[in-house]
């Protein structure tokens, strides 16, 4: 089995989604010991955003687009992912939606008539359909009743990973990392047993 591991913090050690994200690797592992792991951590930027050539192929179903730049990183990238058995996401809230890295890596794996094609019905995914697991760690608190902010980024990610066939998301989250140490603990407890309960059978 090969695990993808996406990291998507910009704060190294002390990401709550990078714990919780390793949380799962760490479930994913004990039940296959012998997967392989990626890890890929964008969380500090250095992944380019597009790049005008990648933006004319996505434009353009005959134009001629060197596999350089930004086409010849997507073509890496979504080798990575078409590699993977089962990916992993680990991911900060930021802005209510997901933080700009996360976006980056996205619109190099998202593309036109290599992992997506367009239809008068819409896009239809290319890509085999695999269990994604997403961790989230937020400020505040976006699901239950305590929540006092909206969600984009959930909904987001199922509809942009639907376009291209994945489409078996598992999220977790610890909601309320701003919240004190209290609503911390409380909610890697939450996670931490919602983990376990998923991987119990
Ligand atoms: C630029 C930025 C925007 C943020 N926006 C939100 C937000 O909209 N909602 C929220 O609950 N937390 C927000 N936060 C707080 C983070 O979600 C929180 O610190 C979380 O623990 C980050 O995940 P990490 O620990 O894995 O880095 C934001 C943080 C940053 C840096």
């Amino acid at each position: 089995m090969n695990i993808l591991h996406l990291d998507c913090s910009p704060r190294g050690q002390d990401s709550e989604s990078r714990r919780l994200s390793h949380r799962i690797v760490e479930h994913l592992r004990r039940q296959a010991p012998a997967a392989l792991l990626v890890r890929r951590a964008i969380g500090d930027g250095g992944l380019a955003h597009i790049d005008a050539n990648y933006a004319l192929g996505q434009h353009s179903a005959t134009a001629e687009v060197a596999p350089r730049g930004a086409v010849a990183t997507s073509d890496a990238l979504i080798e990575e992912l078409e590699k993977a058995d089962v990916v992993v996401i680990g991911t900060p809230m930021h802005n209510l939606s997901l933080p700009s890295v996360l976006k980056a890596w996205i619109d190099h794996v998202v593309r036109a008539r290599r992992t997506f094609r367009m239809t008068p019905e819409g896009k239809v995914g290319m890509l085999r359909d695999r269990p994604v697991f997403i961790a989230i760690a937020s400020g505040g608190r976006f699901s239950g009743e305590r929540a006092r902010q909206p969600d984009f980024l959930t909904p987001y990610l199922r509809a942009i990973l639907g376009s291209i066939g994945l489409t078996e998301l598992h999220f977790f989250s610890v909601q309320g990392t701003g919240l004190g140490e209290a609503a911390v603990a409380e909610a890697r407890s939450a996670a931490d047993l919602a983990l376990a309960a998923h991987f119990a059978n």
